[in-house]
């Protein structure tokens, strides 16, 4: 959860709440004493991102994290899918660069233009199959995600599709998925104020009536442990 506006002496909460992001690439701690670089890759949407563009080197910057549960780690020699759709792009990177040495990753990546996809060199340079789609035709397929990841479920040797993005496209991947018998693991996007399971702000229905919070449950789940039609 990062808090938008230097840390200063002078106390200041506009906007109050932090924003959620995603650790997008971290640099491990070269020892004890060194601090681990993380790198956080965001779309300015409105004030809170624009005052955390504004930030300058050297800035200080409140961050409660890490926190959530992350997509679980690939068995190694199992063929994934992994979809990312608008900023839900920053959230797969991370899964994609460090599947383990012998899994074979599929990367389906979505946006409305060429534009609109973020860190685009940065998964071009991952050892993985990739391919685009945006709405206007601008890079790769014109189109949704859901068109090759359907391709891909149907070679039949799919062990577990992963999913970030908007939450209709999260629901369409998870539909493809269980039609196909396949696991699908999705990183919800919901809005939060806390991060840490405070302020039930964050809560996602269950298939058996309870609600799950996504900061502290997830953001990670099993798509079957979600009833899609409660989602906002
Ligand atoms: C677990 C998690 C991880 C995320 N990781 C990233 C990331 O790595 N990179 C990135 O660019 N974005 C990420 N987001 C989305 C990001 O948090 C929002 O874009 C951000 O909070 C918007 O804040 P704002 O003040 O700029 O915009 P606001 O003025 O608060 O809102 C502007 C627009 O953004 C939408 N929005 C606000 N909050 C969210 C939200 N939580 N999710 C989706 N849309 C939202 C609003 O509906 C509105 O349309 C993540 C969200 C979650 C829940
Ligand atoms: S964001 Fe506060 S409980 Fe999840």
């Amino acid at each position: 959860m990062l808090s938008p506006g230097e840390v200063t002496n002078v106390r200041r909460d506009d906007p109050l709440l932090p924003r959620p992001m995603a650790v997008f690439r971290q640099r491990p701690a070269s020892g004890p004493e060194s601090p681990s670089d993380v790198e956080v890759l965001y779309k300015v949407e409105g004030r809170g991102t624009a005052l955390l563009a504004e930030a300058r080197e050297g800035a200080r910057i409140r961050l409660v994290g890490p926190l959530g549960r992350p997509f679980p780690t690939p068995r190694p020699g199992a063929r994934v899918v992994v979809v990312g759709g608008g900023t839900g792009i920053a959230s797969v990177y991370g899964l994609a660069a460090e599947a383990p040495s012998g899994s074979r990753s599929t990367l389906i990546l979505g946006a409305r233009s060429a534009t609109d996809l973020m860190a685009r060199a940065d998964f071009e340079a991952l050892p993985a199959i990739l391919q685009f789609t945006t709405e206007d035709g601008s890079l790769g397929e014109k189109g949704l995600v859901t068109a090759p990841l359907e391709r891909a479920l149907a070679e039949g040797d799919v062990d577990t599709v992963y999913c970030c993005g908007p939450t209709p496209m999260m629901r369409a991947c998870a539909e493809r998925a269980a039609a196909a018998g396949v696991t699908c693991v999705v990183s919800l996007e919901n809005n939060m104020a806390c991060g840490f399971g405070v302020c039930l702000g964050c809560a996602a229905p269950r298939p058996a009536g309870d609600y799950a919070l996504v900061c502290r449950d997830g953001p990670v789940f099993d798509a079957s442990e979600i009833q899609w039609d409660g989602l906002p």
